[in-house]
């Protein structure tokens, strides 16, 4: 079984990755995003052992909202507890290791085994074991309830995303979230409210959307968006108008004051009001935010668009998105049109990957080509601009540095 990064790649893709002269680098060879060996490197020693996103806190709006949920192979329940709290637990009971969760549920006060009946609080703590010991309430062998609740999993929520740390052992979530906190601190964000939401699989590997943190693409994926590449670059010096930002665990894409005015947002109907600021900021705020590995937070005046990134298999991929808007412009019905005109943009008039159409489907759809391609012997030999790709270079270089350290 391979334990490294390193011993999968060889060092002379290592030292092909980490060649100082960006144009002079290679990207990671192609059998890192088609082989099921590296995908399970990957699930046992990179996602387990940082902060990944699961799921929103939206999806159980309610004390005892619950869904089954599997990370790294391991079934967990999310879940809204009496108290309101959202908790992640494992989902195996403390008597005979059964899924205790079978599917989503509104409202539960308990949770309850389907094997032998026991039961647990929602947030986790067991209240009764019938007839464990032949008496109803277990009274001649009690089993401690200190030690036989539902093994919590370490969790925390920021703007809206509920994040997991499964081995415990990470630092904390607002250390590893630092650089992106700072960016985006002076926005309200856990005071919007949910609009929309939406999952699809694509079929590739889910190391593609996090090399997708690039503008390069803008005007051949995103047509009718991006329209125009002097939007993007100035023509006469080659300077790209976006700051293309990587410190410790996040990327962001921030546009510069030199930015041409960008094609303002569709305008059907009241225009939405804007995310609220809780102190002003001047500086110019990234609106592409990536928290490695799996989670984006793109933000713009009036929508917050975050979308989560399970790994399912080396080349399918599970895309968990929503939409966050202002304090009663998520359902207001006034502001349905500009609401519709928004998601057109990001999903396309039929919300369907299917149809191509959207800034979501066409960075999917291109992806699925990329993975395509990863299965040609000829594939080894990906190459980074200097102008626009460092980013892509430095998500390579984090995962394979985050795979390698640490090893017992
Ligand atoms: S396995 Fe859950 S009560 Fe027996
Ligand atoms: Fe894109």
């Amino acid at each position: 079984m391979t334990r490294t990064a390193r011993e999968y790649m060889g060092e002379r893709a290592i030292e092909a990755l980490r060649r100082p002269a960006l144009e002079e680098a290679r990207g990671l060879p192609a059998s890192l995003y088609t082989s099921r060996e590296f995908f399970d490197l990957e699930q046992r020693r990179l996602f387990p052992r940082t902060w990944v996103g699961i799921a929103f806190d939206t999806d159980v709006p309610a004390p005892g909202d619950a869904i089954p949920l599997t990370v790294c192979e391991l079934p967990v329940i999310l879940v809204r507890d009496d108290s309101g709290e959202v908790r992640v637990l494992h989902n195996v009971c403390r008597h005979r290791a059964t899924m205790v969760l079978e599917r989503p549920a509104r409202g539960l006060r308990t949770f309850k085994c389907p094997y032998h009946g026991w039961v647990y609080g929602t947030d986790g703590s067991l209240k009764a074991t019938p007839f464990w010991d032949g008496t109803p309430d277990s009274h001649r062998c009690p089993v401690d309830a200190a030690d036989n609740g539902l093994v919590p999993v370490r969790s925390a929520v920021w703007s809206h995303v509920v994040f997991v740390n499964l081995d415990g052992r990470a630092g904390p979530l607002d250390v590893y979230l630092a650089p992106m906190t700072a960016e985006l601190d002076h926005l309200d964000i856990q005071g919007l409210e949910l609009g929309h939401r939406l999952d699809w699989r694509f079929k590739a590997n889910w190391k593609l959307v996090m090399e997708n943190w690039e503008v390069y693409h803008h005007v051949w994926v995103h047509e009718g968006v991006f329209d125009k590449m002097s939007d993007e670059v100035d023509l006469d010096t080659g300077e790209p108008y976006t700051e293309m930002i990587a410190d410790g665990n996040v990327m962001i894409l921030r546009y510069k004051k030199t930015r041409p005015p960008p094609a303002s947002p569709p305008t059907n109907g009241p225009t939405l009001p804007r995310v609220p600021t809780r102190y002003e900021k001047t500086a110019p705020t990234g609106v592409a935010n990536a928290v490695l590995p799996n989670t984006t937070v793109t933000i713009g005046p009036v929508a917050y668009a975050p979308a989560i990134y399970v790994p399912i298999a080396p080349d399918l991929t599970e895309a968990r998105m929503a939409w966050y808007f202002a304090p009663g412009a998520a359902t207001g019905a006034e502001f349905s049109a500009s609401r519709e005109a928004i998601l057109d943009r990001w999903l396309g008039p039929t919300r369907k990957f299917e149809d191509g159409q959207g800034i979501r489907a066409q960075d999917h759809r291109c992806m699925e080509l990329q993975q395509a391609a990863r299965c040609s012997p000829v594939a080894n030999d990906v190459k980074f601009s200097a102008t626009w790709e460092a980013n892509v270079r430095y998500f390579q270089d984090w995962l394979v540095t985050r795979i390698d350290a640490r090893l017992a």
